[in-house]
C-alpha cells in the first residue's frame, strides 16, 4: 500500500486528498513525506495548503526561503528577467547576469574567495567542490564525517552518511573515509572530550592515507544528520589538521549558509577559513542555484574540466542577486541572531518542562530539538517525534525532522518575535499532547 495515503495525521481536506492520491500514482516512490501537508501557495512566513488552510512555516522550504516566501523584490526581479530571456547556455556563451550574480556573491565572502562555479543545486555545488579538490591536489581520497549529508548524486552520496537508506544498494562508492563528528549529546560525552576524541580519529585516518588525501568535507553544523553543532575547538582542530596534512577543507554551507546562523557563512562562527565553499538553497531566493567558491589559486582547473547546461540560468541569477541584496539590506543575519537566541531561550524552557525534550541546540535560526524517550536514557523517540510533527501541522505549524530523533526549526529569516512565539506556542501544545 502506498505510504502516502495512510494519513498518519488527521485526514487532510478533499483537495489535498485528491492530490496525494495522484502523487501516489505518478510520483517516484523514493520521496519521503512525514505528514500530509499539500503546498499550494505562500507569503512571508506563512504557507497555505490546497484546501486553503494557513500554517506558520518553520521549515522555509528546507532552509531555502530565507527572504520569506514570494518576497516582492525577488518576484519582481524574476518577472523582469523572464520578459528578457530565461537561459543563455552560460558555459558556452558569455552573459552578464551570471557574472553579476558571481560578483555580488563574492562581496558576501572573505576576500580570499575570488572565483566561483555556478550550478543548480546543493549536490552539484558539492560535486564541483569534490572534483575541484581532486583536480587541484591530484590526490585520491577524501574524508567526510559520520552523520553528514552532502547530497545524493554519486560523488556527494559517496560522502553522505546520515541515513542507511540513502546509501543502500548504491555501492561501489568513490574513495571516502568516514570519521566521527562530535555529536556529544548522543555520544554521551562532554563537548571538549568528544571534540578531542573525534580529532584523534581524524588524525589517525589522515595518517593512514599516506599523503594521498585531497580534502576533508564538513558541514559546520550538521543539517540532515540532526542539527548538530560541534565545539569551536573541533572546527579549529579540523582546520589545523588539514594544514598539517596538506588537505583542502571543503565547507558545505548549503543548509547552514546565507545568514541562517547569523553570519553569512556558518563557519565564520568558529573563526575558521575554509578552502572551498559550497552554497545553494537560499542563494537563489527560491529558484535552483548552486555556487562553489574558492580562491583563484585553488580554482585552477583547465577549460572543459567542469561545466554544465543550466548553471548561470538567467532567471535564477536575477532572483539570486535580488535575494542576496535583500538579505544584506534587511540585515537578516542580525534578525536570525536575535530571534534565534529568543527562540533558543524559550525552547530551553520547554526542554526543562518536558521529559521527552532532551536537547535544544543551534546557532541563529538553525535550531535542533532532540526528542527522547526520557532525559536519562536519551533513547531515540522516532514515534513521539512523528506525533509531534503531525500534531503541530494539525494546529497550523510546519516543521521538519532531521536525524533519527530531532525536529528542526529553520523558519524564514524575516520571522518576527511575535510569529516565533505563535509557532512555539503550537509546538509546546503538540509536545504537551504527545506527553499526555
Ligand atoms: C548540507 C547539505 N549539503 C548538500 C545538500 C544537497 O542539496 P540538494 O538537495 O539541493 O542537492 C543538502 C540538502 O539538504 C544539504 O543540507
Amino acid at each position: 500500500m502506498n505510504r502516502q495515503i495512510k494519513f498518519i495525521c488527521r485526514k487532510p481536506g478533499p483537495k489535498s486528498v485528491a492530490i496525494i492520491r495522484r502523487d501516489g500514482k505518478a510520483v517516484s516512490s523514493s520521496a519521503t513525506r512525514e505528514y500530509s501537508f499539500v503546498f499550494k501557495s505562500a507569503r512571508g512566513c506563512y504557507v497555505y495548503d490546497a484546501d486553503g488552510r494557513r500554517y506558520l512555516d518553520f521549515a522555509a522550504g528546507i532552509a531555502v526561503m530565507n527572504v520569506g516566501h514570494t518576497n516582492p523584490e525577488v518576484m519582481k526581479a524574476m518577472a523582469r528577467q523572464a520578459k528578457i530571456a530565461a537561459h543563455a547556455g552560460f558555459y558556452d556563451f558569455y552573459a552578464e547576469l551570471p557574472v553579476k550574480f558571481t560578483e555580488t556573491l563574492l562581496t558576501f565572502l572573505p576576500k580570499q574567495f575570488d572565483k566561483c562555479f555556478l550550478s543548480n543545486s546543493g549536490t552539484e555545488s558539492i560535486e564541483a567542490a569534490y572534483k575541484l579538490a581532486r583536480w587541484h591536489t591530484n590526490k585520491k581520497w577524501v574524508i567526510a564525517f559520520k552523520g553528514c549529508f552532502h547530497g545524493r548524486t554519486m560523488g556527494s552520496l559517496s560522502m553522505t552518511n546520515s541515513k542507511p537508506v540513502q546509501r543502500e544498494r548504491f555501492s561501489p562508492f568513490l574513495p571516502v573515509k568516514h570519521v566521527p563528528f562530535p555529536y556529544y549529546y548522543r555520544m554521551k560525552m562532554e563537548p571538549e572530550e568528544c571534540s578531542q576524541h573525534c580529532l584523534n580519529a581524524l588524525e589517525k585516518t589522515m595518517k593512514q592515507l599516506h599523503g594521498n588525501l585531497a580534502a576533508v568535507f564538513m558541514e559546520p553544523i550538521q543539517g540532515e544528520g540532526g542539527y548538530v553543532v560541534p565545539p569551536k575547538s573541533f572546527v579549529r582542530g579540523v582546520r589545523k589538521l588539514c594544514n598539517e596534512h596538506g588537505a583542502l577543507l571543503c565547507d558545505d554551507e548549503v543548509q547552514a549558509g546565507c545568514y541562517r546562523t547569523g553570519t553569512f557563512l556558518a563557519i565564520e562562527n568558529f573563526g575558521v577559513l575554509p578552502d572551498i565553499v559550497s552554497l545553494s538553497k537560499a542563494i537563489g531566493g527560491g529558484l535552483p542555484l548552486g555556487a562553489t567558491v574558492a580562491s583563484s589559486r585553488i580554482m585552477d582547473w583547465v577549460p572543459g574540466s567542469h561545466a554544465n547546461t543550466f548553471g548561470g540560468n538567467l532567471i535564477a541569477c536575477a532572483a539570486g542577486i535580488s535575494a542576496l541584496n535583500y538579505m544584506r539590506k534587511k540585515k537578516l543575519g542580525q534578525n536570525a541572531k536575535s530571534v534565534g537566541s529568543y527562540m533558543m531561550k524559550r525552547l530551553g524552557e520547554i526542554r526543562d518542562d518536558y521529559e521527552i525534550v532532551g536537547d535544544v541546540r543551534g546557532l541563529g535560526l538553525m535550531i535542533g530539538v532532540e526528542i527522547v524517550k526520557d532525559k536519562k536514557s536519551r533513547k531515540i523517540a522516532e514515534k513521539e517525534r512523528a506525533q509531534i510533527l503531525c500534531k503541530a501541522s494539525e494546529k497550523g505549524l510546519i516543521l521538519l525532522p532531521a536525524g533519527e530523533s530531532v525536529i528542526r526549526v529553520c523558519p524564514p529569516l524575516i520571522i518576527s518575535k511575535k510569529q516565533a512565539d505563535q509557532g512555539l506556542d503550537i509546538f509546546e501544545d503538540a509536545v504537551k499532547e504527545v506527553t499526555g
